[in-house]
């Protein structure tokens, strides 16, 4: 079913800065989904989003987090996440960290369920980390 939706306008919302900002961004998305009718659902875009704004919470500065979600062609949706911070240094990927927690994983796993992802800094103010999905084929 192709999107519904009559114009590909982005929905953005700006969040504080905390754990349940991660939720809040899987809501719009779904609403997002649901808007669009044909949109992929929820589903991978949900959880790569809650990634992403996990990643905000954790490991940015600022305030307030800026999500947008939008869709993406016919049935796929796009996500970015703008935090304050403007360096994303992945450190050691999927090794063992101090704590002997693997660490890394969540990049890998954007890398992995993404169609296309990456990091956008805007000069010294912070960087939008997004990505997109498109329909399964
Ligand atoms: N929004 C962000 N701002 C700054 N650094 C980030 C951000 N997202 C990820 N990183 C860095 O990239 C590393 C890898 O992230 P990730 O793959 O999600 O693994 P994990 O969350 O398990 O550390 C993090 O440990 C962190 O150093
Ligand atoms: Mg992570």
């Amino acid at each position: 079913m192709p999107c519904r939706r009559t114009s590909l306008a982005a929905t953005r919302v700006e969040l504080a800065r905390v754990p349940q900002a991660v939720r809040v961004a899987r809501r719009l998305l779904r609403t997002m989904a649901g808007d669009c009718g044909g949109c992929v659902a929820g589903g991978p875009a949900e959880l790569l989003l809650s990634e992403v704004v996990s990643n905000a919470v954790r490991y940015a500065r600022g305030s307030h987090v800026d999500v947008v979600v939008a869709p993406n062609g016919t049935r796929g949706l796009m996500a970015a996440v703008f935090d304050e911070e403007p360096h994303l240094d992945r450190g050691t990927r999927a090794g063992s960290g101090n704590d002997g927690m693997e660490r890394g994983r969540g990049l890998d796993l954007i890398e992995a369920l993404s169609d296309t992802w990456g990091v956008t800094t805007v000069g010294d103010r912070g960087k939008w980390v997004w990505f997109t999905t498109a329909a399964p084929a």
